[in-house]
């Protein structure tokens, strides 16, 4: 399993010291959470951000967009460091041309449902994405609990993934501790996303290698 830290739980005034010490806690990639006050009651970092903390480490940024038009802003966070984008499957651009946008950057796309969105609705973009992130749980905020009737999500997006021999990832990000881990393993998730789990954790070196080896 890899493991995505998410930022949105650690000391925002502190966000480069903050990346350098999960990076050297072990984390796989950095996970950014982006909210534009429209998509999702809050409000978090932009572009600016993003490009101020790259410094901080080496590690692959998997920026997650929560905003209504991504198609806008792919190129500022391509600017900014992005390498992996994700954006919502609900949001008012369309999915293809986003995508496309992603992939003219040199950036790797991925495609993101809310809970009350069904599987097939990502169905569509299989053969394009780099991965499929399933909300486990309301985007908006960290440290919510985890939603178990998820799991049935992924699990019928791996099936259509292995059905057509394709190779796209499973992320699932949303009240992952080590007490939810293991069902997310079980269902055949490849990465996780953990804020507090993880930055609120007393030795988050110890945090990240108990979700890295779960099972
Ligand atoms: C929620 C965000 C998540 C969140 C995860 O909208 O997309 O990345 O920060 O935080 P925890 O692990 O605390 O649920
Ligand atoms: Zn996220």
């Amino acid at each position: 399993m890899k493991v995505a830290p998410s930022l949105l739980s650690c000391d925002f005034a502190k966000m480069g010291e903050e990346t350098a010490r999960i990076d050297k806690a072990g984390a796989d990639m950095i996970h950014l959470d982006v909210m534009d006050g429209h998509f999702v009651p809050n409000l978090t970092i932009g572009p600016a951000i993003v490009k101020a903390v790259r410094p901080y480490t080496k590690l692959p940024f998997d920026v997650h967009l929560m905003i209504e038009h991504p198609l806008e802003y792919i190129d500022a966070f391509a600017d900014a460091g992005a390498d992996i984008i994700t954006f919502h499957v609900e949001c008012a651009d369309d999915p293809d041309k986003t995508i496309e946008r992603i992939k003219s950057r040199g950036i790797l796309p991925g495609i993101v449902i809310k809970p009350k969105t069904p599987a097939c609705a990502v169905f569509p973009y299989l053969d394009k994405v780099y991965m499929v992130l399933v909300m486990t749980v309301e985007p908006g905020f960290g440290g919510q609990s985890f939603m178990l009737d998820m799991m049935p999500k992924v699990t019928e997006i791996k099936a259509e993934i292995q059905k057509r021999g394709l190779d796209v990832l499973i992320e699932a990000d949303g009240g992952i501790s080590e007490q939810t881990v293991g069902e997310t393993v079980k269902a055949g998730v490849d990465i996780v996303v953990s804020g507090t789990g993880v930055f609120k954790a007393n030795d988050p070196a110890k945090a990240i290698a108990f979700l890295q080896n779960a099972v």
